[in-house]
């Protein structure tokens, strides 16, 4: 039991950072940080999800959705910003719980960050793959069914639009941080354009009666299977329901992947120049300009067509069609595809650092963890994950899991926050860059928040949480356990002192 709740010490942390052949360049700022953040952020939730959240569970009072998940994220990212600024490594959530929590926790929790960082990355590229077929179909190059959609569906067999995608950014992400974030920077002033674009050009569409209702009657819908039932009704005996409050409620659960990403700027933690500061700036604001992005495109979109008539597929570039302007339609999907570009690149980009601290530390092959001489990147890492993600898109019908994504995301914000104070009681002497306010009130709020999202995802969701966290134990069991360096460490001290 003491092993497993060893913790690696914060200096040790930053130490293992300075090791010449582990050793990241530090070349991001704190603009940088907000773009990587916006990057991620902004793709398949507004741009796909909105559509089907607002059809069947909260009607136009899904913007209060997208501010009511902008929340749950504002105060896991108080604390986020707070333990990212006082363990500046690599390894985002994984690092700080191997600092507080110990070395069974953090192993569980870097289990757990694959489902928001590698599924998360699967799911954003077949949505791209999607965008990408429309926009080629559009300039009039048809593509295969069987090549562009997702297994199983539409007569798709092997997704070889996400492939290629997915082997593209693992490419960027091979040469170096710098060029990726570059390359960034241009893809997500055209993703930000385009959302402005939808904003100001839909307002002239907007109808007043589409917003009567603004939030619609509770609807009970006992087709629903227990299964696809959220656990929060099914726990408290009611019927399934859509609309009301209990349907914001859902439709927070599942907009809440709209947010998932600005976390991933504490992953560049190790990267960042000046990460003191630069951390809080970066995760803070990348989330405040989204939530702000977020909730007048819903409300200009239900605005402009009710939301009974809103399209799943492309709920954005729907609504202009539906109201004649399908030119507007497509340059939303040329953002669409720049758009989503980035999230896939800096959710690969979190996931390759995730396995690489894993690694480093002994937890997984040390092997992986080696740095690329030339371009100062963990390549190995990066080329394992490129590969894992890609076959994932290609080959897995991908549709429903962007609520187990988010059960994994939510899941470690409430680790986070529990490790705030954890870390202030056992370490309160480091210095911290950034300090969580009102502790531990707001990290108390953050974790019945988080589990309060959670309850709001459906049974099967979490049945299948359960399945991937039971075989990470399996894992750790057979491997990490036996080969932990901290672990090794510490026996060798204790061997050279008897
Ligand atoms: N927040 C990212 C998206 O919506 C994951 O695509």
């Amino acid at each position: 039991m003491k092993h497993l709740l060893r913790t690696k010490s914060v200096e040790q942390s930053i130490r293992d950072t300075e090791a010449p052949e582990h050793r990241l360049r530090r070349d991001l700022s704190a603009l940088d940080l907000v773009v990587f953040g916006v990057g991620v952020i902004i793709g398949t939730g507004i741009f796909v999800l909105t559509g089907e959240v607002a059809r069947d569970k909260a009607g136009p009072a899904v913007a209060i959705s997208f501010l009511l998940a902008a929340a749950v994220c504002g105060l896991a990212a108080l604390c986020y910003a707070e333990f990212s600024s006082t363990v500046p490594v690599a390894g985002s959530a994984y690092t700080f719980s191997y600092a507080t929590l110990g070395e069974f926790p953090a192993w569980i929790i870097g289990w757990d960050l694959i489902l928001e960082l590698a599924l998360g990355a699967a799911v954003v590229s077949v949505g791209w793959s999607g965008y990408a077929s429309a926009l080629l179909a559009d300039m009039g190059v048809t593509m295969p069914a069987e090549i562009v959609n997702p297994p199983g569906e539409q007569g798709g067999v092997v997704n070889v639009l996400a492939i290629g995608l997915v082997l593209a950014v693992t490419a960027l992400l091979l040469v170096g941080i710098k060029v990726s974030s570059r390359v960034n920077a241009v893809v997500v002033t055209i993703k930000v354009a385009v959302v402005l674009l939808v904003i100001v050009a839909g307002l002239f569409y907007v109808k007043g009666e589409n917003y009567r209702p603004f939030i619609p009657d509770a609807k009970s819908t006992p087709e629903v299977e227990g299964g696809h039932a959220p656990l929060m009704q099914v726990l408290f005996g009611i019927t399934p329901v859509s609309y009301g409050w209990l349907g914001v409620f859902a439709a927070v659960a599942i907009v809440f992947f709209a947010y998932i990403g600005f976390d991933v700027v504490a992953t560049a933690a190790e990267e960042a120049r000046r990460p003191q500061r630069d951390l809080p700036i970066g995760l803070i604001g990348s989330l405040v300009v989204t939530a702000i992005l977020y909730a007048a495109v819903s409300l200009v979109v239900v605005g402009m067509q009710r939301y009974t008539e809103l399209s799943t597929g492309a709920p954005l570039a729907d609504a202009f069609e539906a109201v004649g302007r399908p030119a507007f339609a497509t340059i939303i999907s040329v953002g669409a595809v720049a758009g989503l570009t980035t999230v896939v690149l800096i959710l690969l980009l979190g996931q390759t650092r995730v396995f690489f601290a894993m690694s480093r530390d002994g937890l997984l092959p040390p092997w992986i963890a080696a740095v690329h001489p030339r371009f100062g990147t963990p390549y190995r890492s990066t080329v394992i994950m490129g590969v894992i993600v890609a076959l994932l898109a290609g080959f897995i019908p991908l549709g429903k899991l962007a609520e187990l994504v988010n059960i994994g995301t939510l899941f470690a914000f409430v680790v986070v926050s529990a490790g705030v104070v954890i870390l202030r009681r056992t370490r309160p002497d480091l210095p911290r860059g950034f300090r969580t306010p009102l502790v531990p009130l707001v990290p108390a709020l953050s974790v019945l928040a988080c589990l309060f999202v959670m309850i709001n995802l459906p049974v099967d969701t979490w049945l299948r949480f359960l399945a991937w966290m039971l075989v990470g134990v399996l894992v750790y069991a057979g491997y990490g356990y036996r080969h932990s360096r901290v672990r090794i460490a510490a026996a060798t001290q204790v061997s050279e002192k008897s």
